[in-house]
């Protein structure tokens, strides 16, 4: 069965509360619900982490080597800026789509540029909960498809 990381970066833990008009009045724990919910119905196999900690996520992404088949990610704002974060992905080779709630063209203007954006497969940006579930549809869609 394809195995799925769902890494969510900093500040997304507040999710519900934070910028709700930005970014939706849905805690965390439920988008995750609802991503563990289309992975059930896609027979997709989905773990979920979350962190503040740019360090904390690179030793995820290096922990999900031989672990996962494909990654999730929501960098939050370490998109925009985190070398580190691009380097790990880079050197894990493990295929991963960049979500984000929000789209990130229409905002201003530091957040349109991803730094993470060239290693991945590819972004999803402004669907709210959608990216994400977009995200497994394209896992669905590719799976078998890694290296
Ligand atoms: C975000 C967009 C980022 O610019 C921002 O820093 C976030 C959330 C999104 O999901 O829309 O924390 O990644």
């Amino acid at each position: 069965m394809t195995k799925v990381l769902v890494l969510h970066g900093p500040n997304l833990n507040l999710l519900g509360q934070r910028e709700p008009e930005i970014y939706g009045y849905m805690t965390l724990d439920q988008i995750n619900e609802e991503i563990a919910s289309l992975g059930n119905q896609l027979g997709i196999e989905v773990s979920f982490a979350q962190s503040n900690r740019e360090g904390v996520l690179i030793e995820k992404i290096h922990q999900a080597v031989g672990a996962y088949d494909w990654i999730i990610f929501n960098p939050g704002a370490f998109s925009h800026y985190s070398y580190a974060l691009r380097d790990a992905l880079a050197a894990v080779e493990i295929p991963t789509i960049e979500v984000h709630l929000s789209n990130i063209q229409a905002r201003e203007e530091f957040r349109h540029k991803s730094v993470i954006a060239p290693v991945c497969v590819g972004q999803i940006s402004g669907f709210g909960v959608r990216s994400y579930l977009l995200a497994l549809y394209a896992v669905f869609e590719m799976r078998g498809a890694e290296k």
